[in-house]
């Protein structure tokens, strides 16, 4: 081989070992910057949107979903529940839901996007504990007019199925509706609303 010939042997040796390290180098480099984003990661997937399938929610059951760590409540409200949602009115703190403690679009009668499914945050606005479902009418201890609802075990505060504070408890305010969405009819997105519900 010529020298000429050694010579381009020579840098095409330098270039590809050249090439090589810079792999290396960006590979090393990558590795702090992936680092730094898997907490935000982390966060966003803590704080993301969940989706609550109600196909297999029989009339008046309640389901539970996790999301930013709560619980949330889908409840399937039968139409003899929804009949007798506006004969609470006169007991209720709220009854027209005036304090925003639900997106714009569920501030109506059933506070819901349709009137059969009901979602909340199920966590008592007096000191956080989660009310228990208490679904049925006139039960001895709630008394002949109860019309099915949610009464917390702490301090004996009472929500009627749309979530609405009865007077005389010391929860000041409605149960809280988180943002959500239907994907498909029976598929709910709690936590985001694209904008509409
Ligand atoms: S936390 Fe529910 S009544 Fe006090």
């Amino acid at each position: 081989m010529s020298a000429q010939g050694v010579n381009k042997m020579r840098r095409r040796v330098l270039v590809a070992a050249t090439s090589v390290v810079g792999a290396v180098g960006a590979g090393y480099a990558l590795v702090p910057f992936v680092a730094s984003m898997n907490p935000s990661a982390r966060a966003r997937a803590a704080g993301a949107p969940v989706e609550a399938d109600v196909s297999k929610l029989e009339p008046g059951a309640l389901l539970r979903v996790k999301w930013r760590g709560k619980p949330v409540w889908v409840v399937s409200r039968t139409p003899a529940m929804l009949e007798a949602l506006p004969s609470n009115d006169p007991r209720l703190v709220d009854p027209n839901s005036e304090v925003p403690q639900q997106p714009e679009y569920c501030q109506n009668p059933t506070r819901s996007i349709k009137p059969d499914y009901w979602v909340a945050i199920g966590i008592c606005t007096h000191l956080g504990c989660s009310p228990t479902y208490r679904p049925e009418f006139a039960p001895d201890d709630l008394g002949p007019q109860w019309k099915g609802g949610f009464f917390c075990p702490c301090h004996g505060s009472k929500f009627d199925l749309a979530g609405r504070v009865f007077k005389g408890v010391p929860a000041p305010t409605n149960l809280v509706i988180p943002k959500h969405t239907y994907l498909n009819d029976t598929t709910i997105l709690v936590g985001e609303d694209r904008g509409a519900a």
